[in-house]
């Protein structure tokens, strides 16, 4: 028997009794007489005690264990002379009769605790030792949990858990695909599905009427802090329901998984349509933990010979409460800097000081008087004591710079810290977005999304500009600044869909080619539908208030799209090439 008991669940109770643990050593001190180990495994970590007028032997065999040796041991539990609050089992420690060591280790190149001095790289490529960090083995405890609640919420809804495909025909969510050749059909490739969509719609078709499932999906797309190539849906659809109904169902759901997960009842959540949230928060995830809204100011800075703010499309700022004093014009121009970065884009910064002392300093001193900038006060809802920064330009691109700068002050200021959680509903989206690059509409959601039912005929029939107003019965579910999910209203009908398909520039062979299946399939009664996906790994990290979805992923890649355990992508043998008829065209990076 290797164990009667784990090591995090030894009490006072247990004094006295003979018991056998198994784990790891996470640290092995020696005191002359007396030799403490610290021995772990999931469940905690059990102080043992060897004592060298006991037996020298045994307590030899101890000092010479090494950090991550595995053991199993047998003794019995004394009550502690000096005891551990911090440890549920710190009011014991286990005196060792018999030691038998199961397995070496080589000294770890980082140290296993909740503090790590390892990089990411490194963590990763020993992510076996990582994940024995007890706030990794925490988070994929609270990921394996979470699905679990999540599969009886929706079950207890009627919802059915159905296993879709991964080697599938390209559907397009925005990213790339991956790919994989085929090597019964040469030359032809399936694509892993970037989300189940096309399927899931099929379902409904198929008169399943609610599906879920807690799904992998793939996208080759630039990796970010809550971005990985593959990422894990919760993915559901139901028949028959208004977007009033889903967005009750999925509340219900986020409540739910609150309530269980972390003991939180959540409000009620409010909604802000797409517009009003671009006008107040500059992004369509406003983090609602703080306040600091975008206060246009148009009327105000034009017509005082500052020609930035004459010639701009949008003139915009932001009051960061309580600074004046504290802010230097070194740190002002530090903040100019930042907003000027390339990834910010700004081309400059004008502050307002509404100094205590009733005094003003700005920027734009030379233009406007203090009078005039005071004047600004009420609608900036500035006081005295605080800093309005002011932005100006192209009015998306300078709302977006903004919510940057929005956030970064909310960082600064500490304005996110304890104030629990904040989700939002954001609806109506635009249906469709124009590029002007490539001179193309793009479908804000995906081209399976519905208009607006008073949008229908105008899509139908409406010009070009019309195309730009349409909006979608789209939504997502925002909390704390980050898209927690999105979801629509489905086109069911064949003729709405080819239109949709001709708006996005596809050729009716291409759209018949690439989603025939679908739109044949909505010529067999297809019922109205609709759904919705939440990112889980995102949902995991929102709720244990983290920004990085990577811990909550037990072999996560980095930013390079590598799997540094297993050293993935990889070359491939030449005859495994051959077979799947492939050559290749580039010389590979060894
Ligand atoms: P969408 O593309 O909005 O919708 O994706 C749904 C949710 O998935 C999460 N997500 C990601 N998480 C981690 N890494 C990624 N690379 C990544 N990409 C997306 C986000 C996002 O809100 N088929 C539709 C859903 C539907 O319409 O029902 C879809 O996939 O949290």
């Amino acid at each position: 028997m290797y164990r009667s008991h784990n090591c995090g669940e030894l009490r006072i109770d247990h004094v006295n009794q003979s018991v056998t643990l198994s784990g790891w050593v996470q640290i092995s001190r020696d005191l002359g007489g007396m030799t403490f180990v610290d021995l772990r495994d999931r469940y905690g970590i059990t102080q043992l005690v060897f004592n060298m007028e006991d037996n020298q032997d045994l307590c030899t065999k101890a000092r010479s264990l090494g950090r991550e040796y595995v053991i199993t041991i047998t003794g019995e539990v004394n009550e502690r002379s000096s005891k551990n609050p911090n440890r549920p089992t710190g009011d014991i420690e286990v005196k060792v009769e018999k030691l038998e060591v199961l397995n070496e280790s080589k000294t770890p190149p980082f140290t296993i605790e909740d503090e790590s001095d390892g990089g990411d790289d490194i963590r990763m490529k020993y992510r076996y030792l990582d994940i024995r960090r007890k706030p990794v083995q925490e988070n994929l405890i609270f990921r394996g949990k979470l699905a679990v609640e999540t599969r009886k919420y929706l079950s207890g809804e009627d919802f059915i858990e159905v296993e879709t495909p991964v080697l599938i025909k390209s559907t397009p969510e925005g990213a790339r695909d991956f790919v994989v050749p085929s090597r019964m059909n040469p030359g032809q490739f399936y694509a892993l599905p970037q989300s189940p969509q096309t399927f899931k719609q099929i379902l409904m078709v198929a008169g399943m009427d609610k599906y879920f499932q807690i799904v992998k999906c793939f996208r080759d797309e630039d990796l970010r802090a809550d971005r990985q190539p593959e990422f894990t849906q919760i993915d559901c659809e139901m028949s028959f329901v208004t977007r009033d109904q889903i967005l009750e169902t999925f509340e219900g759901l986020t409540r739910y998984l609150f309530k269980e997960m972390k003991g939180v009842e959540l409000p009620k959540f409010p909604w802000m349509s797409y517009d009003e949230a671009i006008k107040r928060y500059g992004s369509d995830k406003p983090d609602l933990r703080f306040g600091m809204e975008l206060v246009e100011l148009m009327d105000d800075a034009k017509g005082h010979d500052f020609a930035v703010f004459d010639n701009a499309e949008y003139v915009g700022g932001i009051t960061a409460k309580g600074i004046s004093e504290e802010y230097s014009n070194k740190d002002l121009k530090k903040l100019t800097e930042w907003v000027m970065r390339p990834q910010i884009g700004a081309k400059g910064l004008v502050y307002i000081k509404y100094n205590a002392d009733g005094t003003t300093k700005s920027s734009i001193g030379k233009f406007y008087s203090d009078e005039v900038l005071n004047s600004w006060k009420e609608k900036l809802g500035a006081e005295a004591g605080d800093i309005v920064f002011i932005l100006s330009g192209e009015t998306e691109k300078t709302q977006k710079q903004l919510n940057e700068l929005r956030l970064e002050m909310g960082r600064r200021l500490g304005l996110m810290e304890g104030k629990g959680y904040k989700p939002l509903w954001v609806i109506d989206f635009p249906l469709l977005e124009w590029d002007e690059e490539s001179e193309r509409f793009h479908a804000m959601h995906h081209p399976f999304t519905a208009p607006k039912k008073e949008d229908v005929d105008r899509m139908l029939n409406g010009d070009h500009e019309t195309m730009k107003a349409l909006r979608a019965d789209a939504y997502d579910l925002v909390i704390n600044g980050v898209e927690i999910g999105g979801g629509s209203i489905r086109i069911h009908d064949r003729e709405l869909q080819q239109r949709n398909f001709d708006l996005l520039g596809f050729t009716k062979e291409e759209a018949e080619d690439q989603f025939g299946f679908l739109m044949g399939a909505f010529e067999y009664g297809a019922p109205p539908h609709g759904g919705i996906a939440f990112g889980f790994d995102r949902l995991c990290a929102v709720m244990n208030g983290q920004d990085s979805i990577r811990d909550f992923i037990a072999f996560p890649k980095n930013n390079s799209g590598k799997d540094m355990m297993i050293d993935a992508p990889s070359l491939i043998d030449k005859t495994q090439l051959n077979e799947l008829n492939i050559e290749l065209t580039v010389k590979p990076e060894q």
